[in-house]
């Protein structure tokens, strides 16, 4: 619940879980994964069979503001997981998994397509992969020195409903919603591997069933990329998104576009071209992305329409 964008975001997100998990024992507790005596307690409160991680200072242009952030968040917060798994092992309540998000941003500039786990990645061209990058190396450690199990999920720009607002299709949407004119990266010569929430949710849930088998040196440990495998030009997806807005109300059928839009250079830490190999998730755990983008952007800008239809008629925040 940090202050990274909108808390009401996160605020709504949370009822609309407690909504339909009424049955599972859903718990909410909040608290600072930087503070390790939380994380500490958590787990001597819940004792976990399987740790599935994915707080994080998340954003890749933010890490050249804010880089306290992303060292505090991704790095101590990420140890302190990790410790907590170690001491529970210790106390011979092993939790048997630990799964943590990862990020396509490890790959930097990679030139070879499409990115592998096999590929180097030692190149990080921002803060944010180099703290992506430095966790799944804490998690390796953990699991040879204390037999952490471990599997890293190296998403690849995930979007949805009530997804991040300073994600492109989000950001986009609010200031054209807004009249404003929204910055095309590189001359609109990038490519993203788009991947819809909920197929990754379909990839989390099956890694968290399928505990890594041992490599040649007795490690369990794990790396799996979860994208789409299908990179889309930026200027096609600026079109559906386009389509979907006025589809769903949000912008008139004869709303100018083009005048709302800005070409410039590349920015930095961005990379020109995100691409998932994702065999390794297919043969394991049988991960295979159902969603079109059409289909994705569509359920997005539907999800819009309707938060910030309602939210307007109770207040008249800006967006
Ligand atoms: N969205 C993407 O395209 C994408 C791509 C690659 C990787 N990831 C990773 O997926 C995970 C989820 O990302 P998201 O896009 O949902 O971002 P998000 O910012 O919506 O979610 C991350 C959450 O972590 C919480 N958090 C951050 N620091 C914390 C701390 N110290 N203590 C407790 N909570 C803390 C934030 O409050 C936030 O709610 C992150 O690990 C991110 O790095 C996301």
């Amino acid at each position: 619940m940090n202050g990274y964008y909108d808390i009401g975001l996160k605020e709504y997100r949370l009822r609309e879980i407690c909504s339909v998990e009424t049955e599972s024992g859903f718990e909410f507790v909040k608290g600072d994964i930087s503070d390790r005596n939380f994380v500490t307690e958590i787990f001597d409160r819940y004792e976990p069979q399987i740790v599935i991680h994915l707080a994080a200072q998340a954003g890749v242009r933010y890490s050249l503001e804010q880089p306290e952030s992303y060292i505090q968040s991704n790095i101590v917060g990420f140890w302190n997981m990790l410790e907590a798994c170690r001491k529970k092992a210790e106390e011979g309540k092993h939790p048997e998994h630990f799964l943590y998000a990862g990020s396509s941003s490890v790959y930097g500039n990679n030139k070879k397509v499409p990115y592998s786990e096999e590929d180097k990645t030692d190149c990080p061209v921002s803060l944010y992969a180099a703290t992506k990058k430095s966790s799944e190396l804490l998690a390796y450690s953990y699991a040879r020195l204390f037999g952490i199990a471990s599997t890293g999920l190296r998403f690849f720009t995930v979007y949805g409903p009530c997804g991040r607002p300073d994600m492109a299709y989000y950001s986009f949407t609010n200031k054209l919603k807004n009249n404003g004119t929204i910055q095309i990266y590189n001359y609109g010569r990038c490519k993203r591997d788009f991947t819809y929430i909920d197929d990754i949710i379909s990839g989390i849930l099956a890694a968290a069933q399928v505990r890594p088998v041992p490599d040649e040196n007795g490690v369990r440990y794990k790396i799996y990329n979860l994208g789409n495998n299908r990179p889309e030009n930026l200027m096609d997806f600026v079109k559906i998104l386009q389509r979907e807005l006025v589809h769903a109300g949000i912008l008139p059928k004869d709303f100018d576009f083009e005048s709302h839009m800005e070409y410039v250079p590349m920015q930095p830490g961005d990379v020109e071209m995100t691409y998932a190999d994702i065999s390794a998730a297919e043969n394991d755990l049988g991960f295979r992305p159902q969603t079109s983008l059409e289909e994705g952007i569509c359920k997005f800008a539907e999800w819009y329409a309707a938060y910030y239809g309602e939210k307007r008629e109770g207040d008249n925040d800006e967006i």
